[in-house]
């Protein structure tokens, strides 16, 4: 896996504005249900538990603390997700969104399992993630444009789309497969985790091409290209204080492993999407 594989991955799963947004959408969801079929409970943790149990004791921690990351955002995605399929505006797109909220749970799984089996603890508690945790008042302006008209439910579309496909699993989340790749992926470690990003980035190939796509499309009007850069500008503080933070795991302060460099990934990341959006170099 190397450091472009996002690049490629947005270059190659941005579906062209040739076809209509329910074609796009209909596409993904077969694609979805022929090949979105991977089983969390099947991926062979055994060398995993090995592995960790041989890491240093700063890694061990990092690890912990890592993939309670994934964990509590997998999650909370996965529980807050029904108001994006709801405010879908055909068949195809709440099919194909619907893939996408079993897709969550499935990523939960997995790093439900993994706390279980290789990490043998709970995930810690407290990590906190405010892009995240402002989902809870997204969730319920979205519910509430349900009941509004038309433009008030494509403005809490545009909006929806932005903080979770845009931001949460367009930086956040592809972050975190890169920093994954570079601390235990590119050393041989961890091959369980390393199969499940793998899997998951599949996953979320579609979610992301389907959300940049509909971004790009409505980044054409110039009300609602206003607010996704805002709303990107708003949180980019926000994404980069989760590297800042230090990693306190039990009461006990970890490093950071050098290889990880959050800050560089994610100004990275945040540019790359609003190109991929707005079709131009931004300067943030
Ligand atoms: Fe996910
Ligand atoms: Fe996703």
């Amino acid at each position: 896996m190397s450091e472009n594989w996002n690049q490629n991955m947005t270059d190659e799963l941005i579906p062209g504005l040739d076809k209509t947004t329910d074609e796009v959408a209909w596409d993904l969801y077969r694609k979805a249900i022929r090949f979105g079929t991977w089983d969390p409970a099947a991926i062979d943790l055994s060398q995993d538990k090995k592995d960790f149990e041989s890491l240093d004791e700063d890694l061990k921690g990092y690890l912990i603390h890592f993939c309670t990351g994934f964990l509590d955002a997998e999650e909370n995605v996965a529980l807050k997700f029904c108001p994006w399929i709801m405010l879908g505006s055909s068949t195809e797109q709440q099919a194909f969104l619907s893939t996408q909220l079993l897709e969550e749970f499935k990523h939960t799984e997995f790093f439900m399992r993994y706390f279980k089996e290789v990490l043998g603890r709970e995930r810690i508690s407290g990590v906190k993630n405010i892009v995240q945790q402002k989902l809870d008042e997204r969730a319920k302006k979205m519910l509430a444009a349900l009941e509004q008209g038309p433009e008030e439910r494509e403005a809490a579309l545009v909006e929806g789309l932005t903080h979770y496909q845009g931001i949460i699993e367009g930086v956040q989340a592809m972050t975190g497969y890169d920093v994954y790749e570079a601390v235990f992926g590119s050393k041989g470690l961890l091959p369980g985790l390393g199969e499940a990003f793998t899997r998951i980035k599949q996953d979320e190939g579609r979610h992301v091409g389907f959300g940049l796509r509909m971004l790009k499309l409505f980044a054409r009007k110039p009300e609602h290209a206003k607010r996704i850069r805002e709303l990107y500008d708003e949180y980019l503080p926000h994404i980069l204080i989760r590297y800042d933070q230090p990693v306190i795991v039990d009461g006990q302060e970890y490093p950071t492993p050098p290889e990880v460099r959050g800050r560089e990934r994610l100004t990275k990341m945040f540019e790359r999407r609003l190109k991929d959006i707005f079709g131009t170099s931004v300067t943030v």
